[in-house]
C-alpha cells in the first residue's frame, strides 16, 4: 500500500473532467482535460446497489446517461449497460460509467491529481466514504496521483478518515456557515472549498487567515477568477478550462501538514 502525499495546489482543477468540453465524469473528460493542461481533475464518486464506486454527479441516471433510475438502486452491471457520452455527443457515445478502479489507473496514467467528491444518496454517507476510502487504499496505483477526498457531508468524510487517514479531505460548503471553522476541524480537513458565488473578500480572508487553502467552484470566467486568486484562493474548479487562460495564477500553495 502506498499512501497518497501531495504538497501543492494547482490554481486550475478540470471539474467533472472538464465538464463543458467533453461528458462529465468520463474517462474521455479525463483526456480532455489532460490535453487542456489540467494538472488535476475533480470528479464525483458514488455507490452502485452493490456498493461500487462509480463516477457520477447526479442521484439519477437520466441527465448524463442514455439510462434511467436511481444509481443507489442499480447495480454496477446494469448502470454500465448505458452510454455516459452520447447525451453530449455522439462521438462520446461509447463511453461508459467509469469505475473508480478505471478512473485512478487512467489518472495514474495522465499523471493528474485529483480531487474525489463523495456523493451518497441520505442515509449512505459514512458508507459511501468508508467504501471509497477502502477502496483508494486498496487500488491505488504505484505512481498515484495527488489526492483531495471532498464531500459536503462531514458524516461521509469521518468515515473516509478512520479508512483512510492519510488521503487529505477538504469540506465543501454552498453557503459557508458561521461555524465553518469546528466543522472543518471536526473531520480534520485540510482544505475548504465554496461555491465562488457566496464567496467576498472578508470572508476569503477570515479562511486564509486561519491558514486554509482555500478553493472555489464552479468558476468558468476569466475576470472572476482573477478576482478570487486576487482574495487569496489557491484554485478554481472550472468546466471550461480555455476561458480561464491568462487568470493570474497564485504562486503554488502549500497545504500545511501535508507536505512530505
Ligand atoms: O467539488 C466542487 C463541486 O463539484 C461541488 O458541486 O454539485 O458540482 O458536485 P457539484
Ligand atoms: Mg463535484
Amino acid at each position: 500500500m502506498r499512501h497518497p502525499t501531495f504538497a501543492t495546489l494547482p490554481p486550475l482543477i478540470g471539474h467533472r473532467g472538464a465538464a463543458a468540453c467533453a461528458p462529465e465524469n468520463t474517462l474521455a473528460g479525463f483526456r480532455r482535460a489532460r490535453a487542456l493542461n489540467c494538472r488535476w481533475v475533480e470528479f464525483d464518486v458514488r455507490l452502485t446497489s452493490d456498493r461500487q464506486p462509480i463516477l457520477l454527479h447526479d442521484d439519477r441516471l437520466q441527465r448524463t446517461t442514455d439510462g434511467r433510475g436511481k444509481a443507489s438502486a442499480l447495480s454496477l452491471a446494469s448502470i454500465r449497460r448505458h452510454s455516459a457520452g452520447a447525451w453530449f455527443d455522439p462521438s462520446y457515445k461509447e463511453e461508459r460509467v467509469p469505475t473508480l478502479e478505471e478512473a485512478l489507473r487512467l489518472l495514474a496514467e495522465l499523471r493528474l491529481g485529483a480531487n474525489i467528491e463523495l456523493k451518497a444518496v441520505r442515509g449512505r454517507e459514512a458508507e459511501t466514504g468508508a467504501v471509497v476510502a477502502e477502496r483508494l487504499v486498496q487500488l491505488c496505483p504505484s505512481n498515484l496521483p495527488e489526492l483531495l477526498i471532498s464531500s459536503f457531508r462531514p458524516v461521509a468524510l469521518a468515515a473516509a478518515r478512520a479508512r483512510a487517514p492519510d488521503i487529505a479531505r477538504g469540506i465543501l460548503f454552498r453557503a459557508v456557515p458561521t461555524n465553518w471553522r469546528a466543522i472543518a476541524e471536526e473531520a480534520g480537513c485540510a482544505t475548504i472549498h465554496v461555491d465562488h458565488q457566496r464567496l467576498y473578500a472578508a470572508l476569503a480572508d477570515r479562511i486564509r487567515a486561519a491558514g486554509y487553502p482555500l478553493l472555489a467552484y464552479t468558476v468558468n470566467d476569466r475576470e472572476r477568477a482573477r478576482t478570487l486568486f486576487a482574495w487569496g484562493v489557491s484554485s478554481v474548479f472550472s468546466d471550461d478550462p480555455r476561458r480561464l487562460e491568462g487568470a493570474t495564477a497564485p504562486d503554488r500553495l502549500l497545504l500545511p501538514g501535508l507536505a512530505s
